[in-house]
């Protein structure tokens, strides 16, 4: 649907002295990937996507939700540039992740209550797909429900490492496999207020 991702796992990342970073994370830092410029740039286009996307389902209520916390930079960016005709409304979604041992993982999937989403078109925004797990386990709650149709926005695409299919409408970037921080993304809670989003130095993890 509308505009292609940017690729920018074969792009040479710029250097972390290039840009005005807070002084106690440019030695985390091993580089910068995508510039907080660059990325708003994409946001944009990925608004206008999917503006044009929703106005031909108009006459319906698009509900975006906002995966926490990662996603909440881009949420805030996002959805104030859409622009189509139709009823519009904003919630959130927690999932929580848990290795019960012996491999027995589940995903925790809160705040997504059934009033909020039968007969609506649903917008899944989500920071960073990886695994897909996390999407998945939100897809599948969304399963138990009666939404008019649902799809989803990831800002960073880590094809990498998927392991489940996840169908994703909207993509903003793809990014090599490195463990990236930034523009909301954390590390152990720290790193979502950098800007730009950049490369943790393997030393940090
Ligand atoms: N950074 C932060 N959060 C993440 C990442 C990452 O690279 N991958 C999955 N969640
Ligand atoms: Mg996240």
């Amino acid at each position: 649907m509308g505009s292609s991702p940017i690729d920018v796992r074969e792009r040479p990342p710029y250097a972390v002295d290039q840009f005005r970073v807070k002084t106690e994370y440019e030695s985390d830092l091993e580089s910068i990937l995508i510039s907080e410029g660059e990325i708003e740039n994409r946001v944009a286009a990925l608004a206008d996507d999917i503006s044009e996307e929703y106005a031909t389902r108009s006459g319906r209520e698009l509900y975006a939700v906002c995966v926490l916390k990662g996603a909440m930079r881009f949420f805030g960016s996002l959805t104030p540039q859409l622009d189509f005709d139709g009823a519009f409304s904003e919630g959130v979604v927690r999932a929580d992740r848990y290795s019960g041992g012996e491999g027995a993982d589940r995903t925790e999937v809160r705040f997504l209550e059934r009033d909020m989403i039968d007969g609506k078109d649903i917008l899944i925004v989500e920071d960073i797909i990886d695994e897909g797990r996390t999407l998945r386990a939100i897809l599948e709650r969304l399963d138990d429900y009666d939404p008019n149709s649902v799809e989803v926005a990831v800002l960073f695409d880590k094809e990498a490492r998927r392991a489940v299919d996840v169908d994703i409408a909207f993509t903003g970037f793809h990014i090599p496999d490195e463990f990236v921080v930034g523009y909301g993304l954390d590390y152990d809670e720290e790193y979502r207020n950098l800007r730009h989003l950049g490369v943790l130095k393997d030393s940090r993890l």
